[in-house]
């Protein structure tokens, strides 16, 4: 049985009539405000879904959905809110309240396919509707690792690798080429005119470049994949930079390793925008680091990108320790799920890397949801904080530094 709660006939004639027409087999029961939503979910213990209007006057869904999540009976209660509130607080609002779709009007039957159908495949029963089967959750295409990736590690794996070789191949792809070269001229190295590959290595340095390679190589891949966008490079090239910044401070050792996690962290977002429309809607609050993203999107598609980025990055044969921590960067913790030996340096790379984005988000290089005070930064994150041996002044200090270094961001891509 769905309860459906709305004082708009347009809202309910047209969720009634798609129920019926695609899901005969599930029983819906419809009021018009939020006292007899109130009673009902009260009286009756056969609701498997609950499909909320919000609008000023008569069903205030939100309080509705914090009622139900507050219920020992409907707490785990699939909820799903339509509104026309567009603004990103309603929207935090309700995701903090563990909302499990927010959708915004207008809706038609795409949008009811792609938001509330797969809710619907779970509360018919099973068998039928071959409908059913068609509005299951759709899975993302992983893009293939770029050819120059796999001709680059095939070198680089014979006892003595020829630069000559990798520097040809590389000239073969333009994008990886003009990349490099920018990336070589850029003030961060600031060696002065590099126009060819084979000085690009000499400044880079032979790690540092292959690691560059590695990088140029996936941007484009994810790029002609998904659905970047302007503001989601702008992000992964700050938190990348930012990144290898407080490992120069930090850990030495894993510039390059953290510049790669800063990079790819949030790689899974462009394809998650251009397979789910509704990915929209909370796609700032995915790139800023909320932790409630990626509840949100475990609810709604049941994987979330911190997971997917993770997957992409070792499907394309990157480090255990990059897969951990760019899995782990929206956790307060970093708990890996089986033991190697180089879980203490995925640790120090997701520390560094919720630090960046931390540091990111407040130059506005995340995206417009209010920001985290570092005071608070420091409660929600405090392991992250113990492993770099940090205090709260420690991050004031290290975010004021951090101002020059993403100044530098600009000719990086
Ligand atoms: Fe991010
Ligand atoms: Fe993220």
């Amino acid at each position: 049985m769905v309860l459906l709660i709305t004082h708009s006939m347009a809202l309910q004639k047209a969720l009634e009539t798609y129920i019926k027409k695609n899901y005969p087999t599930i029983e819906i029961d419809t009021v018009h405000n939020d006292i007899d939503g109130t009673k009902k979910i009260a009286s009756d213990n056969t609701y498997k879904l609950i499909l909320s209007d919000w609008d000023l006057d008569f069903v205030n869904g939100y309080e509705l959905l914090v009622n139900v999540r507050n219920s020992q009976k409907y707490k785990d209660l699939p909820f799903v809110i339509i509104t026309d509130k567009r603004d990103k607080e309603s929207i935090l609002s309700c995701i903090k309240a563990s909302v499990t779709a927010y959708v915004m009007q207008p809706i038609d039957t795409e949008v009811i396919d792609q938001k509330i159908a797969p809710l619907l495949v779970k509360v018919a029963p099973k068998g039928t509707d071959t409908q059913q089967k068609q509005a299951a959750a759709k899975p993302i295409d992983i893009p293939p690792c770029p050819a120059i990736i796999i001709e680059l590690y095939k070198e680089l794996k014979k006892p003595t690798p020829s630069f000559a070789t990798i520097i040809g191949n590389i000239k073969k792809d333009i994008y990886v080429t003009a990349t490099l070269i920018k990336l070589a001229n850029s003030p961060i190295y600031g060696m002065g005119k590099v126009d060819t590959v084979e000085r690009a290595l000499q400044v880079l340095g032979l790690k540092n470049f292959n690691n560059k390679i590695l990088a140029s190589a996936l941007h484009k891949s994810i790029k002609d994949s998904g659905a970047a966008t302007d503001g989601f490079w702008k992000h992964s090239v700050a938190t990348a930079t930012t990144c290898s910044y407080i490992a120069g401070k930090k850990s030495p050792g894993h510039v390059d390793a953290a510049y790669l996690v800063g990079l790819f962290h949030d790689c899974a977002i462009p394809l998650f925008l251009k397979r789910h429309a509704s990915y929209e809607e909370i796609v700032n609050l995915s790139l800023a680091g909320f932790i409630e993203a990626a509840a949100y999107e475990n609810k709604q598609y049941q994987t979330n990108h911190a997971e997917m980025s993770a997957f992409i990055v070792k499907t394309w044969g990157m480090p255990h320790m990059i897969y951990e921590a760019i899995r782990h960067h929206h956790c307060r913790d970093f708990k890996p799920q089986v033991d190697s030996s180089s879980n203490p340096e995925a640790k120090k790379l997701w520390a560094i890397l919720v630090l960046a984005e931390h540091i990111c988000h407040y130059y506005g290089y995340s995206s417009v949801v209010p920001l985290m005070p570092d005071a608070d930064f420091a409660k929600v994150f405090e392991k992250a904080l113990i492993e770099l041996n940090m205090d709260v002044i420690d991050l004031k200090d290290m975010k004021e530094d951090a101002d020059t270094v993403l100044k530098t961001i600009s000719d990086s891509f």
